[in-house]
């Protein structure tokens, strides 16, 4: 039976509203508990966090074990319901006992091992053909509480983003993922990544785009009140595009922009942005949270929870806390209007 469902932009079905009681129409409780159920079950099957969406060839490894998987439990499930029924109904017959004994020896034992082991040999094969690659890594990943510190190894030096992994498509990616706080895991499930960010440990991934697009990277491990806050923005490109980008990246803060805005750079500095963010170009040199020279060449922000509007920064400056549960971010309660707004027009130009 082919059951139409709206869909929403990114292709995946939308849970719509659920028909009238009709006493009359034989059905209509399937029915209905089907246009209840299968939206919850189809909502995994696309969209940017989805690891079936074949974008990274680490995925499509998983992705291979998994159709042989799923149908091989729909077979043994759809055996095993059809001995169950069987049984239930046949006539004990003490004739059959050594048949039975012999089925539950090849049925309960013989069949399972070799089930198991054949999964066990393809597991260890596909383990072997995602195992990351010795030599230095070309990205390296500090998750902290509560965003992802991206760091590129350039020939100038490392350039640091936040909350956004580019990567070229056609390249393997050697990514170093590591913690100074709990433990997170890295995970941008439609590249088939997922590695656990452990204090005192690297924890190295590789990482083979196939696919140009953008996908959903979260936190996967439970880090503390702003775990599912914590999302970055994986984006797969042209090899070209992401060199461009990388140059664009590592370069200073444009210097006429800075001349424009130098009201709002001094807010920036005067109340104390500074000490935790960088500005490359200018004297603001923190460390501690996300480095903003080219915050507005990203469209949100805050791992990911946020817009990058001047009215979304403002509410975020304001009282951080209210948006996002225990941030380390202090809030910024009373800045005058137009102070406020010079800052935000500052951090919007910072592209
Ligand atoms: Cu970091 Cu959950």
């Amino acid at each position: 039976m082919k059951v139409d469902l709206p869909v929403t932009p990114d292709g995946c079905p939308e849970a719509g509203p659920v028909g009238k009681r009709d006493r009359a129409r034989p059905g209509t409780a399937a029915r209905r508990t089907g246009a209840v159920f299968f939206p919850v079950l189809l909502s995994g099957c696309t969209g940017p966090y989805s690891w079936l969406s074949g974008a990274g060839r680490e995925a499509e490894i998983a992705e291979a074990l998994f159709w042989p998987m799923l149908w091989g439990a729909a077979v043994v499930w759809a055996a095993t319901v059809a001995l169950a029924l069987y049984a239930f109904r046949a006539t004990p017959d003490p004739e059959s006992a050594p048949r039975i004994k012999r089925l539950i020896l090849w049925g309960g034992a013989a069949v399972p091992t070799a089930t198991v082991a054949v999964l066990l040999v393809a597991g260890l094969l596909a383990l072997r053909a995602i195992a990351p690659a010795d030599g230095a890594a070309q990205v390296r990943i500090g998750a902290e509480q509560w965003w992802w510190r991206v760091a590129y190894t350039t020939t100038e030096g490392p350039v640091t983003v936040a909350n956004e992994l580019r990567l070229p498509t056609g390249a393997t990616t050697t990514i170093d993922v590591a913690s100074d706080d709990v433990i997170h895991s890295f995970w941008v499930p439609a590249l088939g990544g997922k590695i656990d960010a452990i204090p005192g440990l690297v924890n190295r991934i590789s990482l083979t785009p196939v696919r140009e697009g953008e996908w959903g990277g979260i936190c996967a491990e439970f880090c503390g009140t702003a775990h599912a806050q914590m999302r970055f923005k994986a984006v797969t490109m042209p090899p070209e595009a992401f060199e461009a980008w990388l140059e664009a990246q590592a370069r200073p803060a444009e210097p006429s922009a800075l001349e424009i805005h130098a009201e709002g750079l001094a807010v920036f500095i005067r109340e104390g942005c500074a000490a935790c963010h960088a500005v490359r170009g200018t004297a603001a040199s923190g460390v501690v949270g996300p480095d903003l020279t080219h915050l507005a060449s990203r469209d949100r922000f805050a791992a990911g929870i946020l817009p990058l509007t001047p009215e979304a920064l403002a509410r975020w400056i304001d009282d951080p806390e209210s948006l996002k549960p225990d941030v380390q971010m202090p809030a910024t309660p009373g800045l005058a209007a137009e102070d406020m707004r010079a800052l935000t027009s500052f951090l919007m130009a910072l592209e």
